[in-house]
């Protein structure tokens, strides 16, 4: 929601290389909707709200169903909320048994503006006492009935007489609800303590469409009020919610009233509570706002690092925002039982543990800057989002996008520039877009959601890192400053208050000086420039070629993997044509200068230059770069006599673009293999790190055919020749060190890929350390973080080689060890392990357990990496299409309660197709089993295309070229 729980996109072949450097980025997102919004690009940009058309689907209520009237608003709502949470000893409310269950009253001022005859509100799963709700105007009471649609969610209070527009309503609505079980609206999270009790706190989830299943109000963002929080939770508890504590009551039945200021006006998907036996550390900002980071309390020293990282990001984004935060108190917790990675509730933004925590012992690097990434995005969101909102779910790309962008900034700040962010963005945003973006199955950066529902399939890497990219492109053509000045502007004019896109376009023409100049000439319009971006799916490809000695030609197209592949019809014919105008960065070679010239839509650019160039060079744009077979061959050749002449970014692009050619059949395979030699005099992480994500996507290409290896040796024969640092001392003397989290990395990411691609020295020294480091030091009475001895770089990866090469007695120490660790990241290592079992039987029987209604050795919230990690291994990859196809009514059980999470089981599962006949045995599936057309299993039928056509056009050549260059570099 507020943030994936992983900022890697679902590649077929890509998401298996992040495993083992980071095993908890493993879950991916998947681009997904198959939903029945209807384009109506007139809508877009304006100030109407847009109301969708009474469209009937045959599943369920239509978009005009669900949508709420116009003419009743909320100011205030007064909400008491009585959790009774087990376990604290109270006495049960007149015989009856309420644990797990909550009570309700919300009490909301309205402003009636039309003459109505019923309120309608968002409800979903509440039950209501209906002799106690009562509506008064100007304090006369009106008589009301209540009527429950749970199709449409909601409830309609119909009146006894009509009533005319006024701001002196109140609505009284007594009720209660269970404390839910599948993360979402107000919901129970567990965890066992350290004396191995079962605890259990109750917290909320509402994003985008989930404080209906804890209130009856408003749940559309753009009816925004004031909220007056009361909690009212068993004494041994702490509660907390948006607002700061104001008072705190003693009720004398074990019980405890705590009521919270008034908040600021908000959209009812940022309220929060949260009732537990956390505790915190807390610090102050210099601005003197209170923050506090909870945890359960045996990792209460664990959150130190997001303590300083918050008050160190808060503090900057007052700064770079120009506008104080809005609320006292900033709270942050680490919950146990989380769906996504982290969602930004004001003032209370709720994460996973692993995105939250920090424990030096048992973190690696990378999951250390995870953590800071994903608080500098949730901070981000505090004013671009909380304070001033989107309209509506169908511009979600500007808030996500936004904090995308926002992110690199705020750790930069975390890590006093040590996690050179900046060429992260290029790994990460930029590349899972053009990753994301390069299917027919996309979808545009601003499009059409009816239903809220569908946002959830809108939660993709098209709205993060697309929406990301197109924001960043846009802030390098106009310049950092005017952009700057442009969000101040932009926050300052809707605080409080909903914005649609158009309006940050608005505010950027309103701030932008008459000299930056557009493809014409004149000032840059910045709605020509933006809409094709943001308007009409994909992206270009330019492709250089030369036409004389001194003069270069770019012509545009666009990018797409499997031209065979069709659009959706609604997208398939936009009015720009997948044309753009590209601002083109481009680098002469020998030239350390960046210049950039505007290309228009429909003209080829001419560039001057008797050098080859690097097109979209330090990758500031949203394109690739294409080249001539001649100019490519010369840009090898001087990137291997000097590779230093181009940045990082212009590195990795040059490597993604070339693997990129290739894969969508314009390109000879040979470029993008010959490119990779140039490794050899690599030392820098960026680059290796691109690499090594295509070269396990190469691998993957194979799925369990034997010539995968070929692929492998040739990896491990580039990577003896590095000149990086590659050594198991080095990573473990230094991890801890972020001055040195480059050169770490690069050494960690080389060793455990060499393991991975089947070194066997590697896996040797990997079993090695665990007999030594755990079997050596721990029985099963412990519990294993807190005795395992193996550096924090390389537990996952000696956990895995010890199952996979260990017995069934290594099997179980290691499950018994999953069950009984309490640390997350350790526990994801643990899980990790699991799925490196080489026997079918035993990952088909933790697959079962997964899906198991009771009693789960797994959290709800980590099924998604379990498939995933299963679904990659060779041993069972084969198997997976099957077992879903025969277990699918099990499966969606338990897992289908969340829907992302099942999505990405789905994509797990669907990934490891390659062959036509199990592409149509799915399609066969999809088309008997309504369900499964449902969670979209449609759109992961492409990359599955993508896959097959690789196997038969490439994988024979791909195979020869690649063992003549392993003999080269054996030479
Ligand atoms: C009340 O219900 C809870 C959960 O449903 C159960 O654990 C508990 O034993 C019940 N208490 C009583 C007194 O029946
Ligand atoms: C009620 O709505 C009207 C019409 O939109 C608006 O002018 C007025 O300020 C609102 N009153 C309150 C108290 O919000
Ligand atoms: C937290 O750290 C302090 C000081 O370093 C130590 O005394 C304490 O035992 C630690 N607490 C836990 C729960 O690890
Ligand atoms: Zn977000």
């Amino acid at each position: 929601m507020g943030h994936p729980p992983s900022k890697q996109t679902l590649k077929r072949y890509g998401i298996r290389s992040i495993a083992l450097l980071a095993f908890c980025t493993l879950l991916g997102v998947i681009i997904t909707a198959f939903v029945t919004w209807i384009i109506a690009k007139s809508i877009y940009g304006t100030e109407e709200r847009y109301v969708p058309p009474a469209k009937k689907t045959d599943t369920g209520p239509s978009a005009s169903d669900l949508i709420l009237p116009t003419s009743v608003y909320p100011i205030n709502y007064d909400l008491a909320i009585k959790t009774y949470l087990p376990g604290f000893g109270y006495k049960e409310n007149g015989g009856e048994n309420k644990t797990l269950t909550f009570d309700g009253q919300v009490i909301i001022q309205l402003n009636i503006t039309k003459t109505i005859r019923k309120i309608t509100l968002n409800s979903l799963d509440l039950r209501f006492s209906e002799s106690k709700c009562t509506f008064t105007v100007d304090e006369e009471p009106v008589g009301v009935q209540l009527e429950v649609n749970k199709d449409f969610e909601k409830v309609f209070f119909n009146l006894d007489k009509a009533v005319e527009p006024t701001d002196k309503a109140v609505l009284k609505i007594v009720y209660n609800g269970d404390l839910r079980t599948d993360m979402a609206g107000l919901y129970q999270t567990t965890y066992t303590n350290i004396k191995g009790e079962q605890k259990m706190a109750a917290v909320t989830q509402m994003e985008p469409i989930s404080a209906r299943k804890m209130v009856p109000c408003f749940d559309e963002p753009a009816f925004k009020a004031s909220w007056t929080v009361t909690v009212i939770h068993p004494t041994g508890t702490t509660a907390i919610a948006n607002g700061i504590e104001e008072k705190s009551e003693d009720l004398g039945d074990n019980f405890i009233s705590s009521k919270f200021q008034t908040t600021p006006r908000m959209s009812s998907y940022l309220l929060a509570i949260f009732v537990s036996e956390f505790e915190y550390n807390e610090r102050h900002t210099k601005s003197g706002v209170r923050f506090r980071v909870w945890s359960r309390p045996e990792e209460k020293n664990s959150t130190v690092y997001a303590l300083e990282a918050g008050v160190k990001c808060l503090e900057f984004f007052e700064n770079y925002y120009k506008i104080p935060f809005p609320l006292p108190k900033q709270d942050m917790v680490a919950l146990p039982d989380f769906s996504a990675g982290a969602m930004e509730n004001w003032g209370l933004i709720t994460y996973r543990e692993n995105s939250l925590l920090y424990d030096p012992r048992i973190y690696t690097g990378a999951q250390k800057r995870r953590v800071a990434v994903v608080i500098a995005h949730e901070l981000a969101h505090q004013w671009f989002g909380n304070l001033v909102t989107l309209k509506w779910w169908n511009d979600l790309w500007l808030n996500e996008g936004f904090a995308t962008l926002a992110e690199y900034l705020g750790t930069d700040e975390i890590s006093d520039g040590n996690f050179r962010m900046n060429e992260w963005f290029t790994m990460d945003a930029l590349w899972i877009a053009l990753e994301a973006d390069s299917v027919a199955s996309t979808h545009p950066m601003t499009f059409q959601i009816d239903k809220a529902i569908e946002v959830l399939d809108s939660f993709d890497s098209v709205t993060y890192d697309k929406g990301g990219s197109v924001l960043s492109m846009i802030r390098k053509t106009i310049g950092e400053d005017n952009f700057n000045t442009a969000i101040n502007h932009y926050l300052n004019e809707h605080k409080y208050e909903n914005a649609v896109a158009g309006d940050l376009f608005n505010a950027i023409a309103a701030m932008l000086p008459d000299d930056v100049r557009g493809p014409n000439g004149a000032k840059l319009n910045m709605t020509e420039f933006s809409d094709p971006w943001t308007k009409q799916l994909g992206y270009p490809l330019l492709t250089a070629t030369r036409v004389n000695s001194s003069t270069i030609k770019v012509e545009q197209e666009r990018f797409k993997l499997l031209k065979s592949a069709m659009e959706e019809e609604k997208y398939s014919n936009p009015k720009w044509g997948f044309k753009w105008d590209v601002p083109v960065w481009y680098q002469s070679v020998g030239s350390k200068n960046i210049e950039m010239k505007w290309m228009k839509s429909n003209e080829p650019l001419f560039i001057h230059s008797e050098q080859p160039v690097i097109l979209n060079a330090d990758s500031n744009g949203l394109y690739r770069g294409g080249y001539s077979t001649e100019l490519w061959q010369q840009i090898i050749k001087l990137i291997k006599e000097d590779h230093l002449q181009f940045s990082t970014q212009t590195r990795v692009r040059l490597i993604d673009d070339s693997f990129a050619g290739a894969n969508a059949g314009l390109l000879n395979y040979s470029i993008p293999l010959d490119l990779l030699m140039y490794l050899k005099n690599e030392q820098d992480y960026i680059p290796w790190s691109g690499a090594i994500q295509k070269v396990r996507e190469l691998a993957n290409n194979y799925g369990t055919e034997p010539e995968k290896d070929v692929v492998h040796k040739f990896f491990l024969a580039l990577s003896l020749k590095t000149p990086a640092k590659k050594d198991v001392d080095f990573v473990s003397k230094n991890y801890l060190d972020d001055k040195q989290f480059f050169d770490v990395s690069a050494a960690q990411g080389l060793i455990l890929n060499v393991c991975f691609m089947g070194d066997s020295d590697c896996g040797e020294n990997m079993v090695k350390l665990f007999n030594k480091e755990v079997i050596g030091k721990c029985d099963s009475d412990r519990i294993l973080s807190e005795c395992s001895q193996i550096p924090a770089p390389f537990r996952a990866e000696a956990y895995c080689q010890a199952v996979k090469n260990g017995n069934q007695d290594t099997f179980e120490k290691v499950f018994h060890w999953y069950k009984t660790e309490r640390n997350q990241v350790e526990k994801a290592n643990l899980m990790n392990a699991l799925g490196c079992s080489n026997d079918i039987l035993t990952l088909k029987k933790l697959m079962l357990d997964a899906m198991k209604k009771e009693g789960s050795a797994f959290r709800l919230q980590d099924c998604g990496s379990l498939f995933r990690k299963i679904s990659s291994n060779d041993a069972a990859s084969d198997s997976m299409l099957n077992f879903m196809t025969e277990r699918w009514d099990e499966i969606l059980e338990r897992l289908g309660k969340d829907r992302s999470i099942f999505q990405r089981i789905l994509s797990s599962i669907t990934s490891t197709i390659n062959t036509r006949g199990d592409l149509e045995k799915l399609r066969n599936f999809r088309t008997r089993v309504k369900s499964a057309e449902q969670y979209g299993i449609e759109k992961l039928e492409e990359p599955i295309e993508v896959a097959i056509s690789w196997r038969e056009t490439n994988q024979k050549f791909v195979t020869q070229y690649v063992e003549e260059l392993t003999k080269q570099l054996r030479n």
